[in-house]
């Protein structure tokens, strides 16, 4: 590693000690949970479905993609944080799975749609290492912004029913607590700024657009695409009130600038509180 990239590392914007905690929760999922999970509205539930089949082949991705870089980090503090982070990621991945294999059975499609992920997931392995690394740097912000002002700052866990709240609330933390983890290493091997905001801004097309296509397509296959109350309620409580993804504008904007770390939103307190609420209701 080179001079600069060690002073790179020695300015990070990431809080000493901030070292990524691997817990390995086993959670099951009861038979008898009710079908719209999630404020029993099919629209916002089957948005989380959407969201969980692209976990497991994209945080495959992350991980390869900071592994790739991985044995030019001479920082202990980063090489301790990027192991962390490959094990958080790899656990989130096995539980995601058996979540959609649950839901599968329960008649939502979401093997189809993992699959789908996956081959895509495929051709951006045909970028250059740099890029994939800015692919998982920018939707490390996107899972980050939605795990702190969406799901830990909001009532959405509230909302769910307490057996499935528990999973969302677990990745929630860990995507908070290993934010900075690709990003810090993206600084240290001198990646591009170019390629850093140009791939956020094909992830702010792609994501949007495959989220929202998916969650068209379970909707229909669930026979709930005309539900217009559930679409009104869900659409409300995204864009009107409490209009949670209005308000991870700023959160969002802040990535473009040449200054942005992660870090910079202190989130300390917000995982303090979360622990202490969530932790022990896991079923580690
Ligand atoms: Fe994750
Ligand atoms: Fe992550």
């Amino acid at each position: 590693m080179t001079a600069a990239a060690t002073s790179a590392i020695r300015q990070t914007a990431t809080p000493a000690g901030m070292i990524p905690e691997v817990r390995r929760p086993d959670f099951d999922f009861p038979a008898d949970l009710p079908k719209w999970w999630w404020d029993n509205n099919p629209m916002k539930t089957l948005l989380l479905a959407a969201l969980s089949s692209g976990f497991p082949p994209g945080e495959r991705f992350f991980i390869d993609s900071v592994r790739y870089y991985q044995d030019r980090i001479t920082d202990p503090e980063l090489q301790k944080a990027i192991r962390g982070f490959i094990g958080q990621e790899a656990h989130h991945s096995k539980e995601h799975k058996a979540l959609n294999g649950f839901l599968e059975d329960r008649g939502i499609g979401l093997g189809r749609l993992e699959h789908e992920i996956a081959m895509f997931m495929d051709r951006l392995r045909k970028l250059s290492p740099e890029r994939q690394l800015a692919h998982t740097v920018a939707v490390e912000h996107f899972t980050a912004m939605m795990a702190e002002e969406f799901l830990l700052k909001f009532n959405a866990l509230e909302e769910m029913d307490p057996r499935m709240a528990p999973i969302w609330a677990w990745h929630a933390i860990e995507e908070a607590e290993h934010k900075a983890v690709a990003f810090d290493v993206y600084k240290a091997i001198g990646g591009s700024e170019f390629v850093r905001v140009t791939e956020m801004m094909a992830v702010s097309v792609l994501f949007p657009l495959f989220s929202t296509i998916h969650l068209v397509q379970l909707m229909k296959e669930a026979g709930e695409l005309g539900n217009l109350k559930a679409w009104a309620q869900g659409l409300n409580y995204f864009y009107g009130t409490p209009g949670v993804f209005r308000k991870l504008l700023p959160a969002y904007f802040k990535f473009y600038s040449p200054n942005f770390h992660p870090w910079h939103t202190d989130s300390r307190g917000l995982l303090a509180k979360a622990k202490a609420k969530w932790l022990s209701r896991l079923p580690l």
